[in-house]
């Protein structure tokens, strides 16, 4: 449909043989998952290709004092980011400039968390929805979040943004960062946005967010995701997809040092998605680290820098996003599949 008219018609065995290139034609995505990892390995010149650029600015940018650290030659961009010295002070982290991005992503301490424990019921029966005795996350990486419903990933980014009443410790160059901190150093796009939208129009939505009036910069955000046309409509007036990208604009407006997303282009087509990724690149430019909670690979493989796999409220895996990192999500992706049942199957394109 186009305009809220029947622009072409398909049989089903029709559509089913739509060949790659005209399905990205019409927004649409990847029928299977393969087909994506399939693209981001053979289209060196498409954004997926994308993850080993993010990878790229971490390694030279590494100072030679600590570049003659025994790191393997293969060493992970997280692991020679956990090995340099902590560079950024928890003050500048929370402004971080944009020349430097590059060179204080590479000399930036990672965000290391510790006990993070959290049950929703307490008592005898309380099964943790969240257990993760320690992980450590790149600082200035794009962090990808998946596993099967139910896994904890909402409860984890929650927790990150000090949303609920975790337990637990995270710390960044050994400063802690307790439940308030981080309520005020992040952004969180919920799983359902409904939930944030508060203001009378798009416009304004954006401009709350924002730490200093600026009219500019939410009409350029809006712009680079398609809403400008919206901009003084009602939120709630907006399609699931607008919706989202509206929260997305404001996180993007908030310049907080950690946003965290949860789902963010479950219900976006193709253009919106690339739309999504190229503005969570922009923002991994000025320093900022962002968690994505998602089942989508296509949007994995176009901005993310790192793996977080989820299972019963742990961490199972904890990979960079090169090309190991992409068999093993596709592996991920494969399992998943084998088992059933996963939203990305069913996800509305
Ligand atoms: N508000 C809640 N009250 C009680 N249990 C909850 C609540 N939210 C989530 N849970 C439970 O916590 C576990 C983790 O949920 P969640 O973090 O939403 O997983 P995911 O986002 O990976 O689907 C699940 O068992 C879920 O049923
Ligand atoms: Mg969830």
């Amino acid at each position: 449909m186009e305009r809220g008219r029947i622009a072409r018609r398909w049989t089903g065995a029709e559509f089913a043989a739509l060949p790659a290139d005209a399905l990205c034609d019409l927004g649409l995505r990847v029928r299977r998952v393969q087909d994506a990892f399939a693209a981001a390995g053979t289209a060196s010149a498409s954004p997926a290709a994308e993850p080993s650029e993010a990878e790229a600015p971490a390694a030279p940018a590494i100072s030679p004092s600590e570049s003659e650290t025994p790191a393997a030659p293969t060493a992970s961009p997280s692991e020679a980011e956990v090995q340099a010295t902590p560079a950024i002070s928890p003050s500048e982290a929370e402004a971080p400039a944009a020349p430097t991005a590059a060179a204080s992503q590479a000399s930036a301490p990672a965000l290391a968390i510790d006990d993070f424990r959290f049950a929703y019921r307490r008592g005898a029966n309380a099964t943790p929805a969240l257990d993760i005795e320690h992980a450590e996350l790149p600082q200035g990486g794009i962090v990808a979040v998946v596993g099967r419903n139910g896994a904890g990933k909402s409860t984890f980014a929650e927790a990150l943004c000090g949303l609920n009443r975790c337990g637990g410790r995270l710390t960044v160059g050994g400063r802690a960062h307790g439940r308030k901190r981080r309520t005020r150093a992040s952004f969180m796009v919920m799983q359902d946005v409904n939930h944030q939208l508060f203001a009378e129009s798009v416009l304004d939505e954006v401009q709350l967010s924002l730490a200093e009036e600026d009219e500019a910069r939410a009409h350029e955000l809006l712009r680079a995701l398609d809403l400008d046309d919206v901009a003084d409509d009602h939120p709630l007036s907006l399609s699931g997809g607008q919706r989202q990208r509206v929260c997305v604009a404001a996180a993007l407006a908030s310049k907080k040092p950690l946003v965290v997303y949860d789902e963010p282009t479950s219900g976006l087509d193709l253009t919106h998605m690339r739309q999504v990724a190229a503005l969570l690149r922009q923002v991994r430019d000025t320093g900022a680290t962002q968690v994505v909670v998602t089942h989508d690979p296509e949007f994995i493989l176009s901005c993310c820098s790192q793996v977080l796999e989820m299972e019963s409220g742990r961490i199972m895996e904890n990979y960079a996003l090169d090309a190991a990192g992409m068999r093993r999500l596709e592996a991920f992706f494969a399992r998943a599949q084998a088992v059933g049942g996963e939203p990305w199957e069913k996800r509305p394109m």
